[in-house]
């Protein structure tokens, strides 16, 4: 596999800048625009995303155009060595197309139709919609493909939602002819028998609802795979004129992290980079820490989505949105630090929303880099320009990744599944949050992670943790094994191998598929317990991790029976107490661990940092790092970039041995003690070590 990716577009070597530009709104005061060019300069900005919402100021009357405004633009930004994430304008519509054109407009689950307003609110399905988006879409593209500004497009904002119209349902209904072929078979899929849901016709197939079919799981999934992909079309009819006449120009979708909505993991494989909008709540009540190993979760997510490939930071806001709770403004430091989180977990771009300030309607007091004050001399406006500054030293990480040797499964139709299920209890699932927590060790000793879905290829890596692998989606279970088989170690928990690709319980004990022969385990039943009770699991004397002692137990635990796998901890109470909780099964070359029970951040902190060891692991720097600080790293091959970075309000020291390195922003050698300030980081080159 490549370590060092050509730039996002071969226009630009650097590092990109910018953010959500919108010169339209001030059409009327054109030196606005040129204070903007200079601003922009002064901030170290060379990519605007321009034209996300500029529909109705393109095409003011159906088929009559107007591109004057943003040719001004364009050349502006060129004329200043900048460049444009140009957008395709489909996240709001003008006024006129909905009214003269209803079926573009939403229908809700309550099969009630939305009017005009907000954005993001159309049929995915409406032929009209898909044919003026196309003919918007071909008309930037046929003016704008030799403009030396465009770089990048930006297709649309944020998908999301879905509609339940009747041209949506028979979408939905041929997607599912598609995939059974015959109701036969959609039957027995959707286990259509239990209350008499067997369809007989076609005909009666209805999109879920809460004042309808909503308790069919089978159905419920297929209709969320349903709208990813019928999202996905949209963007490809998006897309076609673009592909048609700017071929060279890659394309993106602004994604939104954790969004249920879509599977993202389906949807990357339709764009040509990544990209993602990035909004944490910094400074709140839980502190910043667990904060930020969640933040980083996303990024890698983010980075993987294209297999390692650079993402883009499409949206962060440079001070505080104006929908957070509490809007506490980032704290010295902590803008350029959340600005290279991104980059150290492989973003080749630090962009905004937004550049500046509305005068009115909803985004008036929405963070932006020019505030209403209209000049530079503002604290978030210099926090920008240090972003910028720092941002031009880092022309050699551009198109650098990581190979990590750890991977956690983060598997979006699982997480569907688990959250649409009846059982387990509402507020103990947590499905996102186990992944998490099951990532968040490795965070805290440097080291880096994958984070996958189901559908990737396991065998690069020497550790794979599957949390609550409930779904076992086609050929997981297969490939599972042979990773284990091969030599690979392997960790899932309680409430695993359940059900099969439509939810479908497996027969013959779990978990299923297979997966209980590479377990060495049989997961009998799953107690459930309440907020307060609390369990604990105990060490087994002279277990092969090495551990010892005992930790907390919470929410859930498996009563398991070992089938050859070797007991590592057992229960310490209830009528369970001595029952193996903690389990490690020899299979092939690798080894299969069970970890039976949800149990304390400890637990998991220690046998984290046993695999760690045992596996020879190495984390990105050979010293024991602060609670809060962590350390990641990029690299082509040649040289390294480590990122350490402290996310807590007090200075860190970090013992580096002898290590050297070169100090990055500092434009200096480095070696000993490291020393970051509160909300400081250090990005530091060093010569690639041996493998
Ligand atoms: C989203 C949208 C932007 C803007 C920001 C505000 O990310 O894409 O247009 O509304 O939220 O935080
Ligand atoms: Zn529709």
């Amino acid at each position: 596999m490549t370590n060092r990716y050509p730039p996002i577009n071969p226009k630009c070597t650097s590092m990109l800048h910018g953010g959500d530009y919108n010169p339209d709104q001030w059409i009327k005061t054109p030196e606005i625009w040129d204070e903007d060019m200079r601003l922009m300069k002064l901030a170290g900005c060379n990519a605007m995303s321009v034209g996300i919402f500029s529909w109705t100021a393109l095409e003011p009357q159906e088929g009559k155009f107007e591109f004057g405004w943003l040719d001004t633009i364009m050349d502006k930004l060129a004329e200043n060595s900048a460049f444009a994430v140009l957008a395709t304008p489909s996240g709001a519509r003008p006024a006129w197309l909905s009214r003269k054109y209803p079926e573009v407009l939403r229908v809700r689950p309550d099969r009630g139709r939305n009017l005009h307003g907000h954005r993001h609110n159309h049929c995915l399905t409406s032929p009209v919609y898909r044919e003026k988006t196309a003919i918007i879409n071909r008309k930037l593209a046929e003016r704008y493909k030799d403009h030396p500004a465009l770089l990048v497009w930006h297709i649309s904002n944020e998908y999301n939602g879905e509609c339940h119209c009747e041209l949506c349902r028979a979408a939905f209904v041929n997607w599912l002819q598609r995939k059974y072929g015959d109701l036969d078979a959609l039957n027995q899929a959707w286990w259509a028998a239990f209350w008499s849901h067997t369809c007989t016709d076609w005909s009666q197939i209805e999109s879920p609802s809460e004042i309808g079919e909503h308790c069919v799981h089978g159905l419920t999934l297929d209709w969320k795979r349903f709208v990813t992909d019928q999202t996905i079309d949209f963007f490809r009819s998006e897309i076609a004129p673009l592909r048609e006449l700017t071929p060279d120009v890659p394309v993106t979708a602004n994604f939104m992290g954790l969004y249920p909505g879509l599977d993202y993991w389906k949807f990357a494989k339709a764009v040509d980079v990544a990209s993602w909008d990035n909004y944490p709540s910094w400074h709140g009540p839980d502190g910043d820490t667990p904060l930020a190993a969640s933040i980083s979760f996303v990024h890698d997510i983010n980075r993987c989505l294209k297999n390692g490939k650079p993402f883009m930071l499409m949206e962060s806001v440079p001070s505080t949105t104006n929908w957070m709770e509490v809007a506490k403004r980032k704290r010295p430091g902590m803008h350029l630090l959340s600005s290279m989180q991104a980059v150290a977990h492989g973003s080749d771009t630090v962009q905004y929303f937004q550049w500046r300030k509305s005068r009115g309607s909803s985004e008036k007091f929405h963070g932006a880099v020019v505030d209403h004050v209209g000049h530079e001399n503002t604290r978030v406006f210099r926090d920008v320009a240090g972003v910028g500054e720092a941002l031009k030293k880092l022309d050699a990480i551009v198109g650098t990744t990581v190979r990590p040797d750890v991977a956690v499964i983060c598997d979006w139709e699982n997480r569907w599944a688990i959250d649409g299920m009846q059982g387990l209890g509402r507020h103990v699932r947590k499905y996102v949050e186990t992944c998490i927590a099951h990532y968040r060790p490795f965070w805290s000793k440097g080291v880096p992670v994958d984070v996958i879905d189901e559908t990737f290829d396991f065998s690069s890596y020497k550790l794979l943790i599957a949390p609550m692998l409930y779904m076992l989606r086609p050929g997981v279970a297969e490939r599972s094994r042979s990773f284990v088989a091969e030599g690979g170690t392997f960790v899932t928990t309680y409430w695993s191998g359940i059900v099969d690709e439509n939810d479908l319980c497996f027969l013959g004990g779990w978990p299923g598929d297979g997966l209980r022969e590479v377990l060495g385990i049989w997961d009998e039943e799953l107690d459930g317990l309440y907020p307060d009770d609390r369990n604990r699991i105990v060490m087994t004397e002279d277990n092969a991790l090495g551990l010892a002692g005992e930790y907390d137990v919470r929410e859930l635990c498996g009563l398991i029976h070992s089938e050859g796998a070797d007991i590592l901890a057992t229960y310490g109470d209830d009528f369970y107490a001595g029952r193996p909780a903690l389990t490690v099964n020899a299979f092939g070359r690798g080894k299969a661990y069970y970890v039976a029970s949800r149990n304390s951040d400890e637990f998991l902190a220690d046998l984290c940092g046993r695999l760690i060891a045992d596996l020879d692991i190495r984390p990105v720097i050979e010293a024991p790092l602060p609670v809060g600080v962590t350390a990641q790293m990029r690299s082509d091959g040649v040289d390294e970039f480590v990122f350490l970075m402290n996310f807590t309000a007090g200075e860190q020291k970090i013992d580096a041995g002898g290590e050297s390195f070169i100090d990055m922003l500092a434009v200096e050698p480095v070696k000993g003690d490291i020393r970051l300030e509160g909300y400081g980081l250090k990005i530091l080159r060093r010569p690639a070590r041996a493998t």
